[in-house]
């Protein structure tokens, strides 16, 4: 037993983390928000930050719900019973469709609700007016009960892409109290029936094509491999919808099954003009899952409540976004990540706003393409990731000059943004009159946990900020030691209280959520008072003495590629499916425009030629087993894997490798003669290379 525990930890030691290889950039001077931006703006008291203060917590949390329509009013703010299971307004019940549609219709009937551009610039942008979306909701609520027998609790999952029917989709789920589970669109049939399996869905929705940089993509392919790994799991699944980017033909050429396959665009007319009835559920039901990747191979079902989600992401939408219904807001993500459930479909529509979706790649035709967007829709809110960011300043510097927009303030989300890219941002993007938002947070959390408050608070590029109000953060060291404010070391961030938008639990595995994210620095299992329970974020960050915090990257075995979440170990067992490999590690490298990405060491089996054919596969297994996202940048085929005598797999050695950084003490490894034909064939002959420079810092646990 001591045994094995003094090898679990060696294995951790071996790995190195995304913040240690963190880039640090200085403290940069501050800006400040313009006044005809705080003029208008929805938060501009300071006072704010008094009243989510401590003493008043968890009621401080009212303001937030009090933006919804109850059904009835909860009881009970917080409760604590069953830590670390927080239940936030219980007694409450509500339903979200009807905050997000029905309730926006007496005073706004005609607006806009989603305005939907295809990629092909010739095709018009689709208008959807609150009427529209409560027509289509209720229409496809009816579908879903009637047709599908679907009622409150069952699941469904969701494998679209960035089309106006996927929110419709949602929200009819929702109206309904069906749990939906939206797969990222970009993600491979077999991710997408992995996740089918985990939440045991008997519909999967999907779309028979969409556009891609310029080509109509196959997606209906996706939904057989889908059903088929399902299957060979266990899971059936009876149903598959398929909605039609086309309106009246079917656009893929992969044929439907009989009796299995249903176009929706045809089931529709059948429902022309039912009305359902809103399903008044409990605060603490569940409104979706969202998997996200984690330290082992396989993705976590993150659950999201109804009422506690829907008033965090509406209370985070108005005031740190600073969302107006007469708004025009344009957040780039994709809809199947949590940063699109939560801020452009929930929160921008509870709100009333007008929420702008894109269906694809910001760069096509060309990287004016946003801004004519922008221009022509006249949006006034944008939000995007610095991955973004970097790619439409690299192929079009000056392009926003071109462009007749006005953006009052913009959101950037998913990854640390440099501060040069920030100001690119700041100036050319937002002319230096938009107020920026560095929005820092996770799939578990539902909405943000720091930010600027961009009518209150001064922004520092490369810096997320301070904590949103009702989050109090605290920054421990590996012994669970606290690192003051103003220290000038890293550490791991957590977050002291519950908040109403923190997901509720691992669909079906309780037990990896408290031990994910509360034993490390949990301070009594029994307790039932939350000051025992610091939430652990897997994330390293920095608290500077002015109070903002600066996130330096995951500490975990995750790693984020241009924003998108992803585990190691997952992409490692995708190579494993090739039969060829004998051992796989993943490993994350900094790069310029994707923040990170990974990049896989492969050992063969023995007698097995390495060559650019077997590159090719084990690259093309990742795009099967995950996605292209996953795709590693580089697939390095070694003689041998470093290791340690136990065994295990040096990480760290071949991180520092790619990385160019200094891979320390070697001589007590099985092989230590491997590491210089590694680095020989990495960075070629010649002196070992490494990063030159300040920026030459290992951020981790050192000063900062
Ligand atoms: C990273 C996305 C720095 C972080 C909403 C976190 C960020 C992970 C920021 C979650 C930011 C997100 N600055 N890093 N503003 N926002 N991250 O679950 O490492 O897809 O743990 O949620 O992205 O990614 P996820």
């Amino acid at each position: 037993m001591a045994e094995a525990r003094g090898r679990e930890m060696r294995e951790e030691e071996v790995r190195l983390s995304e913040a240690e290889i963190a880039v640090h950039w200085k403290e940069e001077a501050l800006y400040y928000p313009g006044p005809k931006f705080i003029g208008q703006a929805n938060l501009t008291d300071p006072a704010v930050t008094e009243r989510f203060s401590e003493k008043n917590f968890p009621e401080c949390f009212r303001e937030y719900a009090d933006l919804l329509t109850w059904d009835k009013y909860w009881h009970t703010t917080l409760d604590t019973s069953k830590a670390p299971f927080w239940k936030w307004f219980v007694g409450g019940r509500i339903n979200v469709s009807k905050n997000c549609v029905d309730r926006h219709l007496e005073k706004h009937r005609n607006k806009a609700a989603i305005l939907w551009v295809p990629e092909p610039e010739d095709e018009p942008t689709v208008v959807i007016t609150f009427q529209d979306l409560y027509n289509r909701v209720n229409e496809m609520a009816a579908l879903l009960r009637d047709h599908c027998g679907l009622k409150k609790g069952d699941r469904v999952t969701i494998h679209m892409p960035m089309v106006a029917e996927l929110p419709v989709t949602m929200l009819a789920c929702a109206r309904l109290g069906v749990i939906h589970s939206v797969v990222f669109g970009g993600f491979s049939g077999e991710a997408c029936g992995a996740r089918i399996v985990d939440s045991a869905s008997r519909v999967l929705i999907t779309m028979d094509g969409y556009y891609r940089s310029g080509k109509l993509l196959d997606h209906k392919v996706n939904a057989d491999i889908a059903v088929k790994k399902a299957a060979d799991e266990g899971t059936t699944v009876e149903k598959v919808l398929i909605w039609q980017r086309h309106r009246d033909k079917y656009s893929s050429p992969t044929p439907l099954v009989a009796g299995r396959d249903f176009v929706v665009n045809d089931l529709l007319k059948t429902f022309a003009g039912a009305r359902v009835e809103p399903v008044s559920m409990p605060a603490e039901d569940p409104l979706f899952l969202m998997y996200t990747s984690g330290s082992t191979g396989k993705p976590k079902g993150c659950q999201h409540s109804t009422g506690g989600y829907l008033a965090y992401v509406t209370g985070t939408s108005k005031y740190i976004q600073d969302i107006h219904t007469t708004d025009v807001y344009w957040c780039m993500a994709d809809i199947g990540w949590i940063t699109g459930h939560s801020y452009i479909v929930y929160g921008p529509l509870a709100l009333a706003a007008t929420t702008v979706m894109y269906e694809g790649v910001p760069t096509y035709p060309d990287a004016g393409r946003p801004w004519r967007i922008a221009e022509r829709l006249g949006v006034n809110i944008f939000h995007t990731s610095p991955t973004a960011i970097r790619a439409l300043r690299k192929l079009g510097p000056d392009e926003p000059k071109k462009y007749h927009y006005s953006f009052k303030c913009m959101t950037t989300v998913g990854e640390p943004i440099e501060p040069e890219a920030w100001k690119w941002y700041y100036d050319v993007v937002g002319r230096g009159e938009a107020a920026i938002t560095d929005t820092w947070w996770q799939t578990e959390n539902g909405g943000f946990l720091c930010s600027t408050k961009p009518a209150i608070d001064a922004m520092k590029p490369g810096s997320t900020g301070p904590p949103m109000p009702g989050i109090y953060p605290i920054i421990y060291d590996e012994q669970g030691k606290e690192i003051p404010v103003g220290a000038g070391k890293a550490g791991n961030i957590c977050i002291r209280n519950p908040w109403p938008g923190m997901f509720q639990t691992i669909w079906g595995d309780p037990d990896r959520f408290v031990k994910t994210y509360y034993a490390k620095y949990n301070k009594n299992k029994t307790s039932t008072d939350w000051h025992d329970w610091p939430y652990f974020a897997g994330d390293g960050a920095v608290w500077a003495p002015d109070g903002y915090i600066r996130i330096l990257g995951r500490v975990d075995d995750v790693i984020n590629v241009a924003g998108h979440r992803l585990g190691t170990k997952e992409i490692e067992s995708a190579c494993l499916t090739v039969p060829e490999v004998a051992e796989a590690a993943v490993v994350p490298v900094v790069d310029p425009e994707k923040g990170r990405v990974p990049e896989v060491y492969i050992a063969l089996k023995p007698g097995v030629k390495a060559d650019k054919a077997m590159e090719e596969k084990i690259g093309k297994a990742v795009e099967t087993v995950i996605g292209k996202i996953a795709r590693p940048r580089t697939v390095r085929i070694v003689p041998d894997m470093p290791k340690t005598r136990s065994g295990k797999i040096m990480r760290r050695v071949l991180a520092s490798i790619s990385n160019r950084m200094d891979y320390g003490d070697i001589t007590t490894l099985a092989n230590p003669e491997v590491v210089e034909q590694i680095r020989v064939q990495v960075q070629g002959a010649g002196p070992v290379q490494k990063q030159a420079g300040p920026e030459d810092i290992k951020a981790f646990g050192k000063d900062a």
